[in-house]
């Protein structure tokens, strides 16, 4: 059976202004009527699945809850971080808390923050994906990159392998957020993946993984799991050996460095919604290439996202051309699509500005 790890504990500020601090890209219903959380939920639930494990922050633990139920499903259990330390500690903390109960459980380390259209051919990989898990390995999923894109992991393939195997294939190396020209130079060499930023190994596996490059951090971690208190079915994480945790990703912690890496290539369709433009080119654009949402309209545009986030709100675009416009009752942004990236800096601006 396979223990669905779901993370959620970030912010997704290159969403503002419908992600929040305190209700962040995951929750919302971006391009249809579940929020990403929730397919990614239901994505990772029926035959070999067993009930997710949860790991976020303390403002978002009755969201999550709330959001499984309205997709019919309870988690194994919530683990409540004292604060977002980026996902190595978050891993770690879920992988102890398994290996409590059964060391060699298999984990699906599952970001929720992703589209993948087919959950068919999704749980396909994964099981494809099982026995070189089980044999110990760190599975990674691998999408073929279209776009030197400077905001994913790389995966390099080792000699022989395949990018479009429907088995795990063997790895040479694992590059994390390369700079433009790096990714640009791995684009034309071809023997690259993306790091779809999933991941399927035993508990047992991952923690060896973090007792060999990150002994400090598990040894920080393995306390607050320890010491974590039970209160009303949340796992709380003790907070003092919590903060002593480095602050990083589980990319540059462990798949950077470690030897026992395998991918498994997926083709089947996959978006992490990165920014606005993604959501405009996932959400279907019209002949004109344009989205609207329920009270927006367009008028002779071209390329454009406008959503209107209120029933009370009609917002309307006349002539406009790859422009994104969001309202919200509280916050409007206006942002060339080619520029969408750059909505962090808004984010940014405002928090300075308090
Ligand atoms: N619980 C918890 N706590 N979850 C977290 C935290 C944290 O402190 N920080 C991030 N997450 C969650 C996010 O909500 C998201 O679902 C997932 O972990 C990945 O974090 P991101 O911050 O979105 O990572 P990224 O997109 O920059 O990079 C990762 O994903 C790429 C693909 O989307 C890497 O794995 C890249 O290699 C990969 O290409
Ligand atoms: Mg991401």
């Amino acid at each position: 059976m396979i223990h669905p790890v779901l993370l959620c504990g970030g912010s997704g500020t290159r969403l503002w202004p419908l992600s929040r601090q305190s209700y962040p890209k995951q929750f919302a219903r971006l391009t249809g009527n579940e929020s990403l959380f929730q397919g990614s939920a239901r994505r990772l639930s029926g035959a070999g699945f067993v009930a997710p494990l949860v790991v976020t922050g303390d403002p978002f633990r009755f969201i999550v809850t709330e959001q499984l139920a309205q997709v019919g499903m309870a988690p194994q259990g919530i683990l409540i971080e004292p604060e977002g330390r980026n996902t190595a500690p978050a891993v770690l903390a879920a992988a102890l808390w398994l290996a409590r109960r059964d060391a060699a459980a298999l984990m699906l380390i599952a970001p929720s923050d992703h589209v993948i259209p087919d959950d068919t051919a999704f749980r396909a990989a994964v099981a494809a994906a099982v026995p070189q898990a089980e044999a110990g390995d760190l599975v990674t999923f691998g999408i073929a990159p279209t776009r030197p894109e400077i905001g994913y992991g790389y995966l390099e393939l080792a000699a022989g392998a395949q990018a479009d195997a429907a088995s795990p294939q063997p790895l040479a190396r694992f590059v994390e957020k390369p700079n433009a020209a790096r990714a640009e130079e791995m684009l034309e060499a071809g023997h690259y993946l993306w790091n779809a930023g999933i991941f399927l190994c035993t508990a047992e596996a991952i923690v060896a993984a973090y007792k060999t490059y990150a002994p400090e951090m598990l040894e920080a971690v393995a306390a607050s799991v320890e010491d974590a208190e039970t209160d009303l079915g949340f796992t709380r994480l003790a907070a003092e050996p919590w903060a002593r945790a480095e602050n990083t990703s589980i990319d540059f912690a462990i798949m950077e460095k470690a030897g026992n890496l395998a991918v498994m290539p997926y083709a089947a369709g996959w978006s992490d919604l990165g920014g606005w433009d993604a959501v405009w080119l996932e959400s279907g654009p019209d002949a004109a290439g344009n989205v609207c949402s329920e009270h927006a309209t367009a008028i002779a545009c071209e390329d454009t996202l406008l959503r209107s986030e209120s029933p009370d709100l009609e917002l309307v675009g006349i002539g406009l051309r790859d422009v994104i416009a969001i309202a919200m009752n509280d916050a409007v942004l206006v942002a060339h699509k080619s520029e969408a990236q750059r909505v962090k800096e808004a984010v940014s601006a405002l928090k300075a500005r308090g």
